[in-house]
C-alpha cells in the first residue's frame, strides 16, 4: 500500500501550501548559493519536513538520496547515536555536491547532552555539512544551537490552505467531499496535514464519498450538532426524520455507549430543546435504556426504542 503522506508530498517548492515566508527564504538562500544551518519550527504536518526534502532536492538533484539524510524520532536520540552515525555522515565527502544536509525530525526530542555534541560537530563540519532541525517548539533547542540557526517559523495553515489542499486529493483520488466533511477533517486533524491525509486515506478504503459523521467518528469523536438535531427531530414527534438522522451517524460506526452519554450530555445542557419538567423524565428513561444495554439487550432496538419514546411525546 502507497501511503498518501509520501504520494502527496510535494517534491518542489512550488507545491506548497501557504509558508510563503519560509519558502521565500529558501529561495533565497539557494539563489545566494549559501544555504546555512537551520531550525524549522512550527506545529505539525504543516511543511517542514516537506521543506528540507523540497530543498535537498532542488540542491543535489539526481544524487539528493545520497547527501541527505533524515534521522527521525524513532531513531535513537541518545548521544552515541549522534557520536556514531550522525558524526560519520557529517564529516564524509558529499557527493556530486558542495555540502550534505542532515535533517533532525521532531528535534524536540533530542536530549541536551545530544545537542551539546551537536553543537561542537557544527563547527567541526560546516564545511561539509548542514544541519536542518524541525521542531514543533524553538525553546526545545539550546541557546548555543538557536544562534548557530536561521530560523524559519511556519505557520499554522489557514482554513483556505487545508481546504484547497483537500481538493487537490480528491481530485485525484476521484473522492467527494462536500463542504461538511472539509470542516470537519479540519477540525478534527487541526490543520494537520500529515493527520488529515491518514484520515482521508483510511476514509476512502469505505467510501469514496467522505462525509462530515464518517471524519468524526473516525476520530472517535461524536458530532453533537447532528446528534441534537436528531433528538429536535424526535422531539417534534418526526420519528421516522429522527431515525433516519441517527441511522446516518450509527451508520458511521459511531460507538452507542458515547453516543448515549452524548445525549445525557445534550439533555442536561440544553435549555433550548426541553422543559425541565420532560427533561427529568427523559434522562430517566435514558438511564433505563443505558442499563438495558449494559445488561445484554440489543442496542440497536434499544436505542431506536428511545428514539420512538421520545418521538411519542409530543404525540
Ligand atoms: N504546506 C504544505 N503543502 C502541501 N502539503 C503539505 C504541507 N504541509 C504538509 N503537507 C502534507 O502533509 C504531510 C506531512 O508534512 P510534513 O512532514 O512536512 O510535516 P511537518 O511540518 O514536518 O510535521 P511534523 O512536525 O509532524 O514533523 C506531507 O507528506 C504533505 O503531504
Ligand atoms: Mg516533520
Amino acid at each position: 500500500m502507497v501511503l498518501w503522506i509520501e504520494k502527496y508530498r510535494p517534491s518542489s517548492f512550488d507545491e506548497i501550501i501557504g509558508q510563503r515566508d519560509s519558502v521565500e527564504k529558501l529561495k533565497a538562500m539557494l539563489e545566494k548559493g549559501d544555504v546555512q544551518h537551520m531550525i524549522l519550527s512550527g506545529p505539525p504536518g504543516v511543511g517542514k519536513t516537506t521543506s528540507a526534502v523540497a530543498l535537498a532536492r532542488v540542491v543535489f538533484g539526481e544524487s539528493w538520496t545520497q547527501n541527505f539524510m533524515e534521522l527521525n524520532a524513532s531513531d535513537d536520540r541518545k548521544l552515541s547515536v549522534i557520536q556514531g552515525k550522525v558524526k560519520e555522515f557529517a564529516r564524509s565527502k558529499p557527493i556530486d555536491a558542495p555540502f550534505k544536509i542532515i535533517l533532525f525530525d521532531e528535534a524536540d526530542s533530542l536530549t541536551q547532552e545530544a545537542q551539546q555534541a551537536l553543537r561542537r560537530m557544527m563547527e567541526e563540519y560546516s564545511g561539509t555539512c548542514r544541519f536542518v532541525f524541525s521542531v514543533n517548539y524553538q525553546s526545545n533547542i539550546i541557546e548555543p544551537l538557536q544562534s548557530r540557526c536561521v530560523i524559519l517559523r511556519f505557520q499554522p495553515l489557514s482554513k483556505e490552505d487545508v481546504y484547497s489542499f483537500i481538493d487537490g486529493i480528491a481530485k485525484k483520488e476521484g473522492l467527494s467531499v462536500n463542504s461538511e466533511a472539509k470542516e470537519s477533517l479540519e477540525y478534527v486533524s487541526k490543520g494537520d496535514l500529515r493527520a488529515l491525509t491518514n484520515i482521508l486515506q483510511s476514509l476512502s478504503n469505505v467510501s469514496k464519498t467522505i462525509t462530515a459523521e464518517a471524519v468524526y467518528a473516525n476520530a472517535g469523536i461524536l458530532d453533537s450538532g447532528k446528534i441534537k438535531q436528531g433528538l429536535k427531530e424526535a422531539l417534534s414527534g418526526n420519528y421516522l426524520k429522527a431515525r433516519e438522522s441517527f441511522e446516518t451517524i450509527l451508520d458511521a460506526g459511531v460507538n452507542m455507549k458515547e453516543m448515549l452519554s452524548e445525549i445525557f450530555e445534550i439533555l442536561i445542557t440544553s435549555d433550548d430543546l426541553i422543559e425541565t419538567k420532560t427533561k427529568s423524565y427523559l434522562i430517566e428513561k435514558l438511564a433505563e435504556t443505558d442499563y438495558r444495554i449494559v445488561e445484554g439487550a440489543t442496542p440497536y432496538i434499544q436505542f431506536q426504542a428511545f428514539i420512538a419514546f421520545l418521538s411519542n411525546l409530543k404525540n
